[in-house]
């Protein structure tokens, strides 16, 4: 039997995107807004488990031979249960779009582990269930977005290490904006590998500068020092648009995101479209000027502590 209900984390990557393809860091924070996912008893157990997530157009039915990747996904973390597979209504809320970058497809399958493992179950076997889904989504993950839904806070990361903790010495106010575009991941990494290859020796130290900000950006999350953070996120999208991964449209945002007083704006994830992150300033109406410089586009707040 599953459990009633379990939640997980968005992600957003703060800084290190594209340079932690080549080894370099990067530094995440979970987003709370993730997933609720609920599980009820179907009036027949033989039925097959359904899944409606309104939030993310889903509404399937879990079935082998299904060829929908949720769907898959889901299956393979549902593997892990004792007994039968069918019998359950599932319905999960989220604040998050899905497809933006935000990690959608690792909360879904670490809720999923938690309904399946109840609310007892480590970290460890919660990641290990979801990446058998996520590998469904994105062939070999690096483990990363699996690790921030279940654990939340704010963690660096190098590709086949452990992910660290960071305690935050203030709460990090992040205001992610959604820009509407779809992008591929797969086509973005694809931008910079070829720019690299093209032009390595001016484009090897770009990826060594993100690296640094992020060591640099560490230190700033570390000793609360969010001005210095908010000069990191230009820096560092100055130099994502130096791998060929921004666009007008991220770039006008970031400028926007600014001049409405964010301490600071960068792409995260992939580029091109998904979000714009913003580091939000302190004043008393910080908040209602990045909501009213984007009237369309519905920022998410969220404010980051430890986990
Ligand atoms: O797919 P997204 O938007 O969560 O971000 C991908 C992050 C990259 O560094 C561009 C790729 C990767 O595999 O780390």
């Amino acid at each position: 039997p599953l459990h009633p209900r379990a939640e997980a984390h968005g992600k957003v990557i703060v800084l290190g995107e594209h340079a932690v393809v080549y080894g370099y860091p990067a530094v995440a924070a979970g987003l709370p807004q993730g997933i609720v996912l609920e599980a009820s008893p179907r009036p027949d157990p033989r039925l097959p488990i359904t899944l409606t997530i309104p939030a993310w157009d889903l509404d399937l039915e879990l079935h082998a031979g299904s060829d929908h990747p949720v769907a898959r996904a889901c299956l393979e973390v549902l593997a892990h249960c004792d007994g039968p597979v069918t019998g359950w209504a599932l319905h999960g809320a989220s604040a998050l779009p899905a497809r933006a970058g935000l990690g959608s497809s690792a909360a879904l399958t670490v809720a999923l582990a938690r309904l399946v493992f109840g609310p007892d179950a480590s970290i460890d076997d919660v990641v290990a269930a979801s990446l058998a889904g996520e590998r469904v989504f994105h062939g070999e993950p690096s483990g990363l977005d699996s690790r921030v839904a279940a654990q939340g806070g704010v963690l660096r990361y190098v590709r086949g290490e452990p992910p660290r903790s960071i305690v935050p010495g203030a709460p990090l106010p992040l205001c992610i904006i959604p820009s509407g575009i779809p992008r591929s991941t797969a086509d973005q990494v694809a931008r910079c590998r070829s720019r690299l290859e093209h032009l390595p020796s001016v484009v090897r130290p770009v990826l060594i500068a993100i690296g640094q900000a992020v060591e640099s950006g560490i230190h700033a999350i570390e000793h609360g020092d969010l001005d210095t953070l908010g000069v990191l996120f230009d820096v560092a999208h100055g130099l994502l648009g130096a791998l060929d991964v921004s666009s007008p449209a991220l770039d006008r945002m970031a400028a926007d995101a600014r001049a409405a007083g964010a301490r600071g704006a960068k792409l995260t994830g992939a580029g091109c479209g998904g979000c714009l992150l913003a580091l939000a300033g302190d004043a008393p109406d910080a908040a209602a000027r990045l909501t009213a410089a984007f009237p369309t586009l519905r920022p998410l707040f969220v404010e980051v502590a430890a986990s």
